[in-house]
């Protein structure tokens, strides 16, 4: 039965050299499962013992017995260093260099036009103005009908616009296609109509958002854009009120040395209508390429709510009044950093928009 002795001897050799080859946790517990394991090699050979002649047993038995001992320390001492080196290796790895610059994080910045209109709703909130807010794509009777443009009706090509056709409805370079009765909203304005129906007096709200038009695109023309409406509504409210207002919001935006004017203007929606310049900032109003040599820059129309507006929106004229007024933050932008052309705020040029990372 010598050849029992042999087998042991062998695993034993093996299992030695298996360790010292195994470098991880992993390697060293197959080891271990492939020696001492239910079907494991040295389990095998001492099922074997039964079998030996009675006289041999005791000394094979012990040799036996010995090598399982030993294998078993040997196997806990294996992983202990495996695991030893495992983490000097994951320290390695994770080793911070303290005298390394710091890598810089990239942090963003609002684009120009909405921190004017940030601004914007800061410099009405003291003036006890809500955000109200409406849908981009509007219904044609909204934009034009409720606010006094009826169909037909020449001013509705001041705000030409976007429609939406039905789908399927149109072919390629068809003039007229059906449309859905909604469009791209031209201007916020159709969004007094939603405040009025929506809020009981007295009603302050400030409309932002996005509009679009079928416009040419050039320097100060894009067919996407922004717009901040506003809207009054309460018992005697008067043109002076308007007047007030917008003088203490350019002086607020533009600094307490701001000259203004109001011109007359029209609008279906607001009667009498008006148009509210500032003193150019760039020449001071002498005169420049800027203010088209006018000396001044208009930043809004306004006026006092139509009569046929404000019963459209639910209230009495004889009881009610209002004022809106309509901004365009894209072109106050470019008065505030003097930018010539507004397709730079829709080109998302990093080298143009990065020049505003100060917020104003
Ligand atoms: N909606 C007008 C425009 O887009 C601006 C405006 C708003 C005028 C409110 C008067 C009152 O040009």
């Amino acid at each position: 039965m010598s050849d029992l002795r042999a087998d042991l001897e062998r695993v034993r050799g093996e299992a030695r050299d298996g360790l010292n080859a195994a470098h991880s946790r992993v390697e060293v517990e197959m080891l271990r499962h492939d020696l001492l394991g239910r079907s494991g090699q040295l389990t095998g050979l001492l099922k074997q013992l039964a079998s030996v002649a009675p006289d041999e047993r005791p000394a094979i038995g012990q040799l036996a017995n010995e090598i399982r001992a030993e294998l078993e320390a040997a196997i806990g001492e294996r992983l202990e260093a495996v695991r030893h080196g495992d983490l000097e290796a994951r320290l390695a790895d994770e080793a911070i260099d303290m005298s390394a610059p710091g890598r810089p994080i990239p942090v963003g910045h609002l684009h120009p036009v909405q921190t004017l209109m940030r601004d914007l709703r800061e410099v009405f909130h003291a003036y006890g103005f809500e955000i109200f807010e409406g849908p981009e794509v509007e219904t044609e009777e909204y934009n034009f009908e409720l606010l006094n443009i009826p169909a037909d009706h020449p001013a509705r090509d001041l705000w030409d616009t976007l429609f939406v056709a039905e789908p399927g409805s149109f072919e390629a370079g068809d003039p007229r296609p059906a449309t859905d009765g909604t469009i791209l909203r031209p201007h916020t304005s159709p969004v007094q109509i939603r405040a009025m129906r929506a809020l009981d007096p007295p009603i302050r709200v400030l409309m932002p958002g996005r509009c679009f038009r079928y416009d040419a695109v050039d320097a100060s023309h894009n067919f996407e854009f922004f717009q901040v409406e506003g809207l009054v509504v309460d018992r005697d409210t008067s043109l002076a009120d308007l007047k007030g207002l917008l003088e203490e919001i350019a002086r607020a935006l533009y600094g307490r040395e701001v000259r203004t004017r109001f011109r007359p203007g029209y609008y279906p929606f607001t009667e009498p209508s008006v148009a509210f310049d500032i003193g150019c900032l760039v020449c001071g109003g002498e005169g420049c390429p800027a203010c088209k040599r006018s000396g001044w820059m208009t930043i809004l129309g306004a006026g006092m709510v139509h009569p046929t507006v404000l019963r459209n929106g639910g209230f009495d004229p004889a009881e009610f009044q209002g004022y809106a007024f309509g901004m365009g933050p894209d072109r106050m932008a470019m008065l505030r950093h003097a930018i010539g052309d507004i397709r730079l705020f829709f080109s998302a040029d990093l080298r143009f928009i990065s020049q505003f990372a100060g917020g104003r």
